[in-house]
This record gives structure tokens, sequence and C-alpha cells, in this order.
């Protein structure tokens, strides 16, 4: 009897239903539990999550709340790698969908005992999480969880394999300031090689039909980068002709094993983005930047903060808003299939 009331009380809670006016059902989407990464979603798939999350941008910015969309519901924010936007834009996120945001702190967490990740997401599970969100340097540990848990699983950054959502974000972006991202050119520059963000951008902006440049020194780019249908560029000058968008990449030196750069001073000469680069662009170019940046290494102050090309901030913004519209899609999964 007890393991009865038990499980009416602990069982996932059902789907929501359609009836809010941001959440009319779209069975394209609703069939993933989980959001790990961005290879395998079909267009109308991340055209959904576009058209939604710009929806929220409003509401967001008013600062009003749609607290019944996630009523009852959990969310733990479970980040092994240090975080200012994303962990924070998906707390807000949470929060303005009444969801119940916990914010687990690994340093202060039993991982420091010896738990391994396996039994922190067990005990995690154990608690009637609903929506897992997990950053870690290791690439497939949100894949892993995903398989162990309940809840629905969210990739925050595995790695150097994707990002999603921050892909997400740097989509809307572009379809808000350029209104279409199909026939853009986006040049992709710097260390390519460990960047994530790099990865979920290439597949969804090709997925979407934008024309992909990556552009960075030999040393810096993935081997198998021509099999993601992009064009590598050595140069800065070639690679940034006629671009669109110039997305910027942070050099990651936390993940080199070994010197793969010369002095930051030589890597901004080369690889460095400023006025001068920039102007091989076209003249109404964005510049883009996840953040965090490392200013005078791979981006000019003058470029990072020019009013006019500079979306950074933008960007930072349309992250509540993405994180937002995931959270209410994957709410509403049947849990039949995983990313
Ligand atoms: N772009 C990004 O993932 O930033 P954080 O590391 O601050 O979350």
């Amino acid at each position: 009897m007890l393991r009865y009331i038990q499980n009416i009380i602990c069982k996932r809670k059902p789907p929501l239903d359609g009836t809010h006016p941001n959440r009319q059902p779209d069975p394209v989407f609703y069939r993933r539990k989980h959001l790990l990464a961005i290879e395998g979603l079909t267009p109308p798939e991340i055209g959904h999550l576009l058209e939604l999350a710009d929806s929220y941008v409003l509401l967001n910015r008013s600062g009003k709340t749609q607290r019944d969309l996630l009523r009852g519901r959990t969310l733990i924010n479970l980040f092994f790698e240090d975080s200012t936007r994303t962990r924070t834009s998906f707390e807000l996120a949470g929060k303005r969908l009444g969801a119940d945001v916990i914010n687990m702190s690994v340093s202060t967490s039993s991982v420091n005992k010896g738990e391994t990740l396996l039994d922190t997401a067990a005990t995690l599970n154990a608690m009637q999480c609903d929506l897992l969100v997990v950053r870690h340097d290791q690439s497939g540990a949100p894949h892993l969880l995903a398989r162990k848990v309940d809840a629905a699983v969210i990739n925050a950054g595995d790695g150097t394999h994707e990002h999603p959502t921050q892909a997400l974000l740097d989509a809307l972006t572009i379809k808000r300031r350029k209104g279409r991202i199909e026939g853009l050119t986006v040049a992709i520059c710097g260390d390519v090689l460990h960047s994530r963000v790099a990865r979920s951008n290439i597949h969804l902006l090709t997925t979407m039909g934008s024309q992909v440049r990556v552009v960075g020194p030999p040393t810096l780019m993935p081997s198998g980068i021509n099999d993601l249908g992009v064009r590598v560029f050595h140069d800065m000058k070639e690679g940034l002709k006629g671009a669109d968008i110039v997305m910027m990449l942070r050099l990651q030196k936390e993940r080199m094993t070994r010197s793969l750069v010369p002095s930051a001073r030589e890597y901004f000469r080369f690889w460095g983005l400023d006025a001068e680069k920039l102007a091989h662009a076209r003249d109404d170019a964005l510049v883009m930047h996840p953040g965090p940046m490392n200013r005078g290494v791979e981006i000019d102050s003058a470029v990072a903060d020019d009013p006019v090309r500079s979306v950074i901030k933008e960007q930072v913004e349309m992250g509540v808003a993405v994180r937002m519209a995931v959270l209410d899609t994957l709410s509403r999964g049947t849990g039949r299939n995983d990313v």
C-alpha cells in the first residue's frame, strides 16, 4: 500500500497539456526526452525551438513570469565545470517558468568525497528531479547520465563535444538580427579544436542552410573537420572575406596538453579579431563571441564593445529565452526517444 502511494506521489509528472498560448502541441519535438546535442536535430525541430524562444524574449524583457508552466517541477543545475552565463540563465529560465531550481555546487558536494558521477545521478534521481542540466569536462557525460536517470537531461556543455543551447541562442541572435539563417556565410574563428560551441554551431548552421567556414591555425583544427560540411581557412583575411557573421572562439588553454599556439601576443597578431581584420567581412557583418572572452587574445576590446557590430551582450540575453524554450519543450516530452 505504502509503495502504491509513493508511486502516485513520486511518479514523473505527465506532460502538460497544450492550453498555454506559447505551448501549442508540436509532435515534431515533443517526442524527445533529452537535449544532448544539436547533431541529429532536424530543421523543423530547430525551427520550433527558435520560434518558441523568440516568443519568450519579450516575456523575459518584461520581467514577468509564466509560473504555471513548470510549477511543481524541479530543475537541478549540476555543473562540474565553471560557468557564469549558462548556469545563471538556466536558473533564471527555470524560475521564470515556475520551476523549483536547485544549484548544486560540485565543489561542496560529495563528489569531493569520491562519489562517482553515476552515484551522484542516482541520488538526484531518487529526489524526483524532473530536469537535470549538466556541464562536465568529459565529452559524453550527459549522455551517460541520460541513460541512468528518469529526469530529462540537458547538456550544458560536455568537454569538447557539444553545447547545444549555446548554438540555439547564437542562432536566435542571428535570426533576429539578419531575419534568416539560410544562405548566410558564417566564419567561426580560432580554437575550433577544443570548442564544443563550434561543433554545435557547425551542426546547427549547416542543418539550417548557412555556409560555414572555420578559420584558424592548423594546430587548432580537429582532424575530420572537412567531413562536417565546412570550408577550412588558415588565413583570417581569406576566411573573413564576405562573411555575414564573424563568430570568435575562446582560446581554451586549460584544455591544451601541449603548446599549440605561440605567445598570446603572436596569437592575437594572426588570429585575434581587430578592426583591420574585420574590415574583410561584409560592412554589416555581426561580431559574436560565446564568452567568456580573452580580450586582447582572440578579440580586441574595441571590436567586442562596438555597439553596432558586436551582438555579444544580445547573445547572453537570448540565452535566457532559449533555455526557457528548451525547458518548456522538454517538460512536455513523452520520453519515448532520446536525442
Ligand atoms: N558561453 C558559455 O557557456 O559561458 P559560461 O561558461 O559562462 O556558461
